[in-house]
């Protein structure tokens, strides 16, 4: 067996009679890599990573997530490895806005059935530690900045410990110096703990802290 976490053969989508949103993409990434996809808008990066995430399931081809064909598992399986194995981050944060910093990070927790109730306050705690968030633990979301919001979205992506974390442009609505923080938190939940990041980005700079880029065109690789 190696070690590649996710490999795609094959795989095409069509949302409807108009073209293909993704063309016959052939991709694999390792695990402990960092890989930026890059391209137009439009040309197929979201749903490239929504297909890796496990949130489309139509679409032909075949897809491996640790060595296991996603499609061929039940949806309970596919809603466990969802929850366990993948951590996903997006552009707009994908948090509840009224409610606390600690209630966003503990919800994946939920639902984890390795995780016993009284382990819980200890897993938050320690994970907002990590991403310089201890301070703000009872603050709504809707009270903080665009950084800090991104921090609590990185911070519950990464409370299961995922293998993979997948990260729909991460950084777009951060100005530079934020973007950089960002950037710096993700590699080093990256390269300390070995997590595998799939990040979506415009952003040239984002992609070069990445260990490798792919491009994408009118959903094809081209780079
Ligand atoms: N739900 C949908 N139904 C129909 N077509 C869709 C749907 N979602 C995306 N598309 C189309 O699929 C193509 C790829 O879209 P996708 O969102 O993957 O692009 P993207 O690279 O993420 O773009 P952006 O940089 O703007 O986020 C586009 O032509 C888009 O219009
Ligand atoms: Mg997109």
């Amino acid at each position: 067996m190696n070690n590649d976490i996710v490999v795609l053969k094959g795989i095409t989508k069509k949302y409807n009679e108009h073209g293909l949103a993704i063309n016959n993409i052939n991709l694999s990434a390792k695990s402990g890599e960092m890989v930026a996809i890059i391209g137009e808008s439009g040309s197929g990066k979201t749903t490239l990573l929504n297909i890796i995430g496990g949130n489309i399931k139509e679409y032909s081809g075949h897809y491996r997530l640790q060595g296991k064909d996603f499609n061929s598992l039940s949806n309970r399986e596919k809603a466990e490895k969802k929850n366990k194995y993948i951590g996903y981050i997006i552009q707009d944060y994908g948090l509840i806005d009224d409610q606390s910093v600690y209630n966003n990070v503990k919800l994946p927790l939920l639902f984890n059935q390795d995780i016993n109730i009284n382990q819980i306050r200890g897993l938050v705690m320690s994970v907002l530690e990590k991403v310089n968030l201890s301070k703000l633990t009872d603050r709504k979301v809707k009270q903080l900045s665009g950084g800090e919001k991104q921090r609590v979205a990185i911070a519950r992506a990464i409370i299961n410990r995922p293998a993979l974390v997948i990260a729909d442009e991460p950084t777009a609505a951060l100005d530079t110096s934020n973007t950089f923080k960002i950037m710096e938190l993700l590699k080093k939940i990256n390269v300390e703990e070995g997590v595998t990041f799939i990040i979506a980005t415009h952003n040239k700079k984002v992609a070069e802290m990445c260990n490798r880029t792919i491009v994408l065109q009118d959903g094809k690789i081209v780079d």
